[in-house]
């Protein structure tokens, strides 16, 4: 069967694209970011999509010739504006279904959210829920999927990637509040599978169908479950009171991009739980629990490492970023004179003086460690660095072959220093570039 799956580069569209291929589908890779979506899926066919930009029914249509059927997992949690959640979690959703319906596309599964249908008067829920009935309306076998909490041992993402690192922290294990909230979470390969059989069933499941694990679980569980599946020692619970909670999720919400943010935050505060009697009566799947699964799935090094530096990772960016902005201001602004006599051997005073390539390194190092504060361009800002590597490196051995000749040892030390602080820099530039990494 041709699938586009939309949202392939997400958490769970990527599982399930790479469920569907293994089965044998034709994939079609729906995502915004190209370069991205031949990252993950290198093999397979893309098709751009971007549903802050294709509004309009006659947007999608061409892009849908030949399709079967459609499995949309787009969605955003917290954008910056409330007018990018109403375009992708409805206009531009309901665009695409329209379209579905208007060139015979006529298999469509939605990814929606358990919860979303509780009333809660979060614009993640309701914009949701508009597209969700929308789709309901159109004449499709359409099923709409409302999972609770989605887990993998294998990968995490937004809220899943801070539950493995708060679980991570040495000694204490906050909890929002007393981590009594319910959630049901459910394991990828269920919902993958199910979406499978639900794509190869044959027969129209037009209903909605909450996805959750076999039971209930506080959120305090879930943590020191991944705790012992991740292998770390003993640590206390830690509540955090829930007025302090909002507080973080309010500065989550400002500094844009993260998954503690005021949605999530009401989401978690009201809970997520269903009985898995739909899911497993419309897909024949009984969810594997949560205990089972983890035991199941042995943590690697590479959780342990994700999850301990998942807090440490701004962190590192951030310090970085000062050292270079920090020691370039000092070297340009207020060592002008040192550069000049010890770095350079040149008179600062004399009229018409050389031009000095010192300048250019700490004024591309100044720029490298702006930008790197503003995570923009990070690779611009290595080649940056690299250009900054070669400059002191050439100048480096300019002073040495002048030692030969004429000026002496005392320029020769100073400039190795500086290009070996240079190099070192970089290296552990390239490690913050390598952990920018977020999908
Ligand atoms: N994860 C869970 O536990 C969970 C539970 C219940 C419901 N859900 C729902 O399931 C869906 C997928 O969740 P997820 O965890 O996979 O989230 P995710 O990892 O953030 O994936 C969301 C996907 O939507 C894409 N997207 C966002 N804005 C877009 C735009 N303007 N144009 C095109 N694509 C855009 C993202 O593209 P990029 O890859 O380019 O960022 C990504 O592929 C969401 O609707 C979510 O609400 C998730």
């Amino acid at each position: 069967m041709k699938v586009l799956v939309t949202g392939a580069t997400g958490f769970i569209g990527r599982h399930v694209a790479a469920r569907l291929i293994a089965a044998g589908h034709e994939v079609l890779i729906g995502a915004r970011d190209g370069r991205r979506a031949g990252r993950v899926f290198p093999d397979q066919r893309f098709i751009a999509c971007d549903f802050t930009r294709d509004l309009s029914s006659a947007a999608w249509s061409p892009r849908l010739l030949g399709v079967e059927a459609l499995v949309n997992c787009v969605g955003v949690l917290q954008p910056r504006r409330r007018a990018t959640m109403e375009a992708v979690h409805l206009t531009a959703t309901a665009a695409l279904f329209d379209a579905c319906a208007a060139v015979g596309v006529r298999r469509v599964i939605q990814v929606s959210a358990l919860g979303v249908d509780s009333g809660i008067d979060l614009h993640y829920a309701t914009s949701k829920l508009a597209a969700d009935a929308h789709l309901q309306g159109l004449d499709l076998d359409w099923t709409i999927l409302r999972p609770s909490l989605v887990y993998t041992p294998a990968g995490s993402y937004g809220g899943t990637s801070l539950l493995r690192a708060q679980a991570a922290l040495p000694f204490f294990v906050p909890l929002p509040g007393r981590g009594d909230q319910l959630f049901q979470p459910v394991f990828m390969d269920d919902l993958t599978e199910g979406i499978r059989r639900l794509l190869e069933g044959g027969k129209a499941i037009s209903e909605i169908v909450p996805v959750t694990g076999p039971a209930p679980l506080a959120v305090r569980d879930i943590l020191f479950g991944l705790r012992r599946w991740l292998g770390l020692g003993r640590a206390w619970a830690l509540p955090i009171p829930m007025p302090a909670m909002r507080f973080l999720a309010r500065l989550g919400d400002l500094l844009g991009g993260g998954p503690l943010t005021t949605t999530s935050l009401r989401m978690i505060e009201q809970g997520n739980a269903a009985p898995p009697d739909p899911f497993t009566r419309a897909t024949g799947i009984v969810p594997r629990r949560f205990d089972q699964v983890l035991a199941q799935h042995p943590a690697h090094v590479q959780d342990r490492w994700h999850a301990r530096l998942y807090f440490l990772r701004p962190v590192l960016q951030t310090v970085l970023a000062l050292f270079w902005i920090v020691s370039a201001s000092v070297m340009l602004f207020g060592q002008r004179v040192f550069i000049a006599r010890e770095l350079s051997g040149s008179d600062p005073a004399a009229p018409g003086a050389a031009f000095d390539p010192w300048q250019v390194v700490f004024g591309l190092a100044l720029l490298s460690g702006l930008l790197l504060l503003l995570r923009w361009k990070v690779r611009l800002v290595l080649a940056l660095q690299a250009w900054v590597l070669a400059i002191a490196l050439l100048w480096w051995a300019a002073s040495l072959l002048g030692v030969m000749a004429v000026v002496g040892w005392q320029l020769v030390w100073p400039n190795l220093m500086l290009f070996l602080g240079f190099a070192l820099i970089f290296l552990a530039n390239l490690a913050a570039w390598a952990l920018g990494d977020d999908r």
